[in-house]
């Protein structure tokens, strides 16, 4: 299991397609939590993804969905079993709607774990007390291995998650812990409205010298997040989503603007990114609502 690590922490994927075993798939709110053992893949990192395709059912005779589909890792634990990895799902389309019925049993084809991972706090800011978590809707899953990783290194963290309405909520068990606040556009739970308004009054209450943030969400979400730690100076990291069609660098599909100019490839460049160094994070194409 043990695996090797790019300079930049990233675990790299072993080559090919691996089936991993279905052993848990149950309803979360409006989501789902897959889970399958991967026996012969490595530990990944947190805010690294796979590309996942359902054994049988997928594709065929010109039938969607065709190519696999991208999923951030939302919790991994390992045993003499293999790697046991849960994905968070929201049944949006095609592929989906397939990974979300899928049986106990029933083989997983995965790629990965693919992309940059988060950095840990001091990496982007030396004075770093701490990190503050901020998630809307199915992005709170790559947040979840996070704040799991942080909380063992013994990192404070805080974390902040946003729902559009009940629907579209799930995941919270993924948490774990009592450090979190919830904002709800619809007022169901906790602050009614944006997560981005729970994060500006935290970062007003803080040094921001002392904050860094990782957030993932929607891209509108995103971009307030990367606005606001602009303008108080904060050092962020934003999981990003883009169209992929094949997750290892090769089709060019998720390019992302750089600020400085050109593109990156988010599947190899991110999807983890710091927040100052993309022009926005309106990616055209990406993300759920
Ligand atoms: C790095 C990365 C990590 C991701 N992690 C997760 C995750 O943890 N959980 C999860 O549920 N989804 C995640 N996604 C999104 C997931 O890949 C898409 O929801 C999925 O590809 C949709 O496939 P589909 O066949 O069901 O729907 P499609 O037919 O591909 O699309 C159906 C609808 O979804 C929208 N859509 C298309 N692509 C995306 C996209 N990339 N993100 C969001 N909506 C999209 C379309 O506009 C359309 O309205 C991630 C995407 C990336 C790039
Ligand atoms: S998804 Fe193909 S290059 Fe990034």
């Amino acid at each position: 299991m043990a695996a090797p690590a790019a300079g930049d922490g990233r675990v790299l994927a072993p080559f090919g397609r691996r089936r991993g075993a279905v052993v848990a798939n149950e309803p979360s709110g409006g989501y789902r939590i897959l889970t399958a053992v991967d026996e012969g893949g490595p530990m990944p990192a947190a805010g690294q993804f796979y590309m996942l395709a359902a054994e049988r059912g997928w594709g065929g005779d010109g039938e969607r969905p065709f190519l696999p589909r991208a999923f951030s890792v939302a919790e991994a634990t390992g045993d003499a079993a293999g790697v046991r990895l849960a994905f968070l799902l929201e049944d949006v389309g095609p592929g989906t709607e397939r990974l979300a019925a899928l049986g106990e049993g029933e083989g997983l084809l995965l790629t990965g774990p693919l992309g940059r991972p988060f950095a840990m706090p001091d990496e982007l800011n030396p004075q770093a007390a701490g990190a503050i978590l901020v998630g809307g809707g199915i992005g709170l899953a790559p947040l979840a291995i996070w704040r799991r990783t942080l909380a063992a290194r013994g990192v404070p963290e805080r974390s902040l998650l946003g729902f559009r309405d009940r629907e579209h909520r799930g995941g919270l068990e993924l948490f774990r812990c009592s450090e979190v606040r919830l904002a709800s556009e619809d007022g169901h739970a906790g602050h009614r409205g944006y997560v981005t308004d729970l994060l500006e009054g935290m970062l007003a209450g803080d040094s921001a010298a002392t904050a860094v943030v990782y957030a993932c969400g929607p891209p509108a979400m995103l971009e307030t997040v990367r606005a606001i730690c602009e303008r108080r100076g904060v050092a962020a990291e934003l999981a990003m989503e883009s169209p992929m069609a094949c997750g290892y660098g090769a089709c060019f599909g998720c390019a992302v603007p750089l600020r400085d100019g050109g593109y990156m490839r988010l599947c190899v460049d991110g999807p983890v990114v710091r927040a100052a160094d993309v022009a926005t994070a309106l990616v055209a194409g990406a993300g759920h609502r």
